[in-house]
């Protein structure tokens, strides 16, 4: 046998014999290092004469690649093992960490749906902020001074005559202030008022706002599609009924009241929000505050809603007490998963 037959033979004995990557990393330097049995015979080829060159050449070539293909399966095989040791110390039966998933509030649950109704009717959204001037949430709204929604016992008022806006009504005058007819919007947000915390009163509540101006727009536009919404949203045999009221930047006005044996209390009528044909005189205040005459109230005509949603899920929920909302217990929220 050749030497370097010999040598391959031995190669692949220690390789077999190697039990994990260390060893296996030894027998590699060994046979393959720099200073390798391999690699010295590549240098000892040149003291070769040339007719003995091509056969131990071949060898030589012959024991590299076998000496390297069996390093590297033995490698994987060394891998493999040390694997599925790791793995055997895991024991798959036990149970994993919970995983908390979270969920959107009621509160959330009932804006998202409410916007989505009116996003298909066509409505964007505007915005306006909490904090207040008595410009946007009663002089334009053809609110006077003494009204009593003005007084200290309803409005949170700040020290520099700021307050915090009692109704989202605020966003009609901002929305018409910044934009020309005609207008679609609602405005969801929150609404302030100074009164005692009970069962179905909060000093925060939320709202949407609903406004929408165009020529020629009548009770039977609002009526329509105030009636639309409510049945998207309770249900088709959800009966809705309109009463006339008073506000201040509408005229008429109307309250409007649901009923539906799918609901609880279902027998009842339940108020669910307030509206109107906007006020011309709403309409000349906007066009004071923005210099111009765009809003002329013998071309432009809208509507008007404020719909309440602390209400409106309450009743879609079946939840008794405003107050859940804000308490943040989980044994309430986790219904609402
Ligand atoms: N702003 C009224 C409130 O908070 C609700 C309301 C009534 C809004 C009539 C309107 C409206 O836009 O037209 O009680």
């Amino acid at each position: 046998m050749h030497p370097l037959e010999q040598l391959r033979e031995d190669a692949l004995r220690d390789i077999e014999a190697a039990r994990d990557a260390k060893s296996l990393e030894s027998v590699r330097v060994k046979y393959l290092g720099k200073t390798g049995s391999i690699s010295e015979w590549g240098e000892q080829m040149k003291t070769l004469g040339k007719e003995e060159r091509p056969a131990v050449g071949k060898l030589l070539n012959q024991a590299r690649t076998a000496i390297t293909a069996a390093l590297e399966q033995c490698g994987e095989k060394v891998r493999a093992e040390s694997e599925s040791e790791a793995l055997s110390t895991i024991d798959l039966s036990l149970p994993g960490t919970p995983h908390e998933i979270g969920a959107l509030h009621p509160l959330t649950q009932m804006w998202q749906r409410s916007i989505e109704i009116f996003r298909r009717m066509g409505f964007a959204l505007a915005d306006g902020p909490d904090i207040e001037d008595e410009w946007h949430c009663f002089d334009a709204l053809n609110t006077p001074p003494e009204h009593p929604a003005r007084t200290e016992q309803d409005t949170f008022y700040l020290a520099d005559g700021r307050l915090l806006r009692t109704h989202t009504s605020t966003v009609q005058i901002r929305t018409m202030e910044s934009v020309p007819p005609p207008i679609r919007v609602i405005a969801p947000g929150a609404a302030y008022r100074n009164e005692e915390l009970n069962a179905t009163h909060s000093p925060q509540f939320h709202q949407i706002e609903g406004l929408y101006v165009d020529e020629n727009v009548s009770v039977a536009d609002l009526k329509g599609e105030l009636e639309f919404f409510m049945r998207e949203l309770f249900g088709l045999d959800t009966e809705v009924q309109f009463r006339p009221h008073f506000f201040p930047f509408t005229e008429p006005s109307l309250e409007v009241y649901v009923r539906s044996k799918a609901l609880k209390g279902g027998e009842q009528w339940i108020e669910v929000a307030g509206c109107g044909i906007v006020h011309p005189a709403v309409f000349e205040a906007v066009n004071k505050g923005r210099g111009d005459d765009a809003y002329d109230p013998e071309r432009w005509s809208g509507y008007a809603f404020g719909l309440g949603m602390d209400r409106l899920a309450m009743i879609l929920f079946d939840i008794p007490d405003i107050r859940l909302f804000a308490q943040n217990d989980l044994r309430f929220l986790r219904q609402f998963a």
